[in-house]
């Protein structure tokens, strides 16, 4: 199986082509941003895929998105990431730390605050607040001063996630977020150095890269993208050449890695796939999970060097092993995916082949 092969890139080695998706779960202390003291033996009990990326950190206080979500901003959250990344060394496994702002993304209800964004546009719908489901509501447009604080708050929260002992980190450029907002023109619509023609566009996302390259090496820097991803409400009418053009200005850079989430036909993986000379993990988007098939094809025809697994993790933490032996799959209730909750989060157990069962499920 092509999944279990070995990757070899410049800047990574990985004993396997399955990386474990970024994803938010929610249970950090909401007040500190310290993430739970389970978060090590969670992410240590998935240690044996090739990589794992963790759910998005946040880089400053105004760019947390949403309840219990950690953060990379202070003394303290690092202290409880080094724990983290010690368990899963432990265990043999590589962990990245997925940097995140989530811009407009967000609630005075999470962050005390409006909110903040490449321009003042609302994003059409409701968000995940502290009270529950709730309306959004019109962020500030960034002062071009504070466009560079951003830049830097990137850069510092890089510096902590390498003290803290994380491989690498992976930029949040996807589904959205701060760094897709300023990609996209119907979030951006600033006439200044920042926004209006591609290029300006570009100039944000790529001053972090910049940044976060000049602070740890750009071997441990990747960038997360989600290439025409409607996801919180992005409308990206001119994609392919912004991506285009985005990938040009990146080669100059020699990333760990550049990670693509598509919708399953693959259209943006086989776009971008001969513009990019780099490793590039793949991850896919529908209402079902990435899937082992999917995965293997992915490789087979070249679109991936690597493929990330995001909701198949969360209930089977020995996931490469039951690709393995072709073991059945464990489903993990919705309900459990995000919250304060513990359970449902390091209470899956790994396979234990029950002679009889196993013998059946094997056959087919
Ligand atoms: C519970 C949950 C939390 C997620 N949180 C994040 C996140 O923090 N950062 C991110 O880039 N994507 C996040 N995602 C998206 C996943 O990384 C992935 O792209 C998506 O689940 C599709 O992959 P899958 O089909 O393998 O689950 C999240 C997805 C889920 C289900």
């Amino acid at each position: 199986m092509r999944l279990l092969e070995a990757f070899r890139g410049t800047a990574m080695r990985l004993p396997n082509r399955i990386a474990m998706a970024p994803m938010t779960r929610g249970r950090a202390d909401d007040l500190t941003g310290v993430p739970h003291p389970l978060t090590a033996e969670y992410y240590a009990q998935r240690a044996s895929a090739g990589l794992i990326v963790s759910e998005g950190v946040w880089v400053s206080h105004a760019g947390k998105s949403g309840p219990g979500i950690p953060g990379l901003a202070t003394e303290r959250q690092a202290e409880a990431w080094s724990a983290v990344t010690d368990a899963v060394h432990a265990e043999g496994g590589r962990i990245y730390a997925q940097l995140w702002h989530a811009g407009r993304v967000s609630h005075p209800g999470v962050i005390g605050r409006t909110p903040v964004a490449p321009s003042a546009v609302r994003q059409a719908g409701r968000i995940f607040s502290a009270d529950g489901w709730t309306d959004t509501v019109e962020p500030r447009a960034l002062g071009e001063e504070e466009i560079g604080e951003v830049v830097q708050d990137f850069a510092k929260a890089a510096r902590r996630a390498v003290e803290a002992g994380f491989d690498g980190v992976e930029l949040h450029g996807a589904n959205g977020y701060l760094i897709q907002e300023f990609l996209a023109r119907n979030t951006n619509r600033r006439t200044d150095r920042y926004g209006g023609s591609v290029a300006a566009r570009l100039a944000f996302p790529l001053e972090v890269v910049a940044a976060v390259a000049e602070q740890i090496g750009a071997a441990r820097v990747a960038l997360r993208i989600s290439p025409g991803n409607p996801e919180n409400d992005i409308v990206e009418d001119d994609g392919k050449e912004v991506y285009s053009r985005l990938l040009t200005e990146l080669r100059r850079y020699e990333l760990a890695y550049l990670h693509v989430i598509d919708t399953p036909d693959g259209e943006v993986l086989s776009h971008l796939r001969p513009l990019w000379l780099g490793p590039l993990v793949a991850n896919l988007r529908s209402g079902e999970p990435t899937s082992r098939a999917e995965g293997e094809s992915l490789i087979e025809a070249g679109l991936a060097d690597v493929v990330a697994f995001g909701r198949l993790f969360i209930a089977n933490p020995d996931l490469p092993v039951r690709f393995a032996l072709g073991a059945p799959l464990a489903e993990a209730d919705h309900d459990v995916y995000y919250g304060a909750r513990l359970d449902g989060y390091t209470d899956f157990p790994p396979f234990e082949p029950d002679s009889a069962k196993f013998a059946c499920s094997a056959r087919s």
